[in-house]
């Protein structure tokens, strides 16, 4: 899906449920490739093991609330069970990282909405596109 639109993938990793791990990845490739995002996938949910949330907000210097609502919403005209998705958006440097849940098909489900709008974002992070003036 990503590279459908445009992205070039310059990473992906399988990782164990464990927080060091993740933010050891997740600083990484902000601070040093400086990627543009990064998505997780799964992670988000109500088990003991689910600790993609906090890893992110650990390591994020200020949260993009309005993605990780904006896919919940999108999401629970889908299946109810969206609400079972404890997944944070934010940013670390110029980088923004976007949880996702799980399973395939809501990794589908999600990032097919949000890269309709994410490219905007993206660019203002980076300095490439101006703020929004008026409605878009
Ligand atoms: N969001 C979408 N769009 N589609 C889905 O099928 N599944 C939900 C939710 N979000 C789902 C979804 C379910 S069943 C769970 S338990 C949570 O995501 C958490 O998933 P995770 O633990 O794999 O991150």
């Amino acid at each position: 899906m990503l590279k459908a639109q445009g992205y070039e993938v310059v990473e992906t990793h399988i990782l164990p449920d464990q927080s060091q791990i993740l933010k050891r990845h997740l600083v990484r490739l902000a601070d040093q490739r400086q990627v543009n995002v990064i998505f997780t996938t799964g992670g988000t949910g109500f088990s003991e093991r689910d600790i993609t949330p906090e890893a992110t907000m650990e390591v994020c210097d200020r949260m993009a609330n309005g993605i990780a609502e904006a896919i919940r919403y999108h999401s629970l005209a889908i299946t109810g069970r969206a609400m079972l998705s404890r997944a944070v958006s934010g940013i670390r440097k110029k980088t923004l990282i976007v949880n996702l849940p799980g399973s395939p098909k809501a990794v589908e489900e999600s990032l097919g909405y949000l890269l309709a709008h994410l490219g905007h974002g993206l660019g203002i992070l980076r300095g490439t596109d101006g703020e929004c003036g008026g409605n878009q």
